[in-house]
């Protein structure tokens, strides 16, 4: 990633975002989150890159971007399939499922399947514990009421992409 990671529009969305606070610090997780959404995951350059925007230690940026579970420090799969194992899912299978899609594709948690299609990873509670277990691809859709049957077809559906 070079320096020209943002256009001048994000540019100038970033110094909208900024303009909006005190301390432009607090800038920092809507532009980790663009970054996220041009590259699909944060370097240390981009890192660093955020941290010249804001004028923020890469330090404290990588402590951001490690603590959330939304923010990507390792490229993903094309498919980023988030497993709740939290209790109202873990009540109702989580583990199961969870333990079903690694052994399906081959990969622990965090790791990736050869081809680049799958990462699969373990998380806390994403608000939909009424529609239990589920899972969420991407950070933006979410598979609900799962069970083994429903997360193979989903899968097979994403292959045959
Ligand atoms: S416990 Fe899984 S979504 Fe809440």
């Amino acid at each position: 990633m070079s320096k020209q990671l943002f256009n001048e529009e994000e540019l100038k969305k970033i110094e909208e975002v900024k303009s909006r606070y005190p301390d432009s610090k607090a800038a920092l997780l809507p532009v980790l989150w663009m970054i996220q959404e041009k590259e699909g995951w944060i370097s240390s350059e981009s890192m660093k890159l955020a941290g010249d925007l804001l004028n923020v230690p890469y330090e404290h940026i990588l402590g951001v971007v490690t603590f959330y579970t939304m923010f990507n420090d390792k490229p993903k799969g094309k498919y980023h399939l988030q497993i709740c194992t939290n209790v109202s899912c873990m009540l109702r299978g989580g583990y199961e499922l969870y333990n079903y899609i690694s052994d399906k594709l081959g990969i622990k948690n965090n790791e990736t399947t050869s081809d680049g299609m799958f990462t699969i990873e373990e998380v806390e509670c994403l608000g939909s514990c009424a529609t239990a277990p589920m899972m969420q691809v991407n950070n933006k859709e979410y598979y609900e009421n799962l069970d083994n049957a429903k997360a193979e077809e989903i899968i097979s559906k994403f292959k045959s992409k």
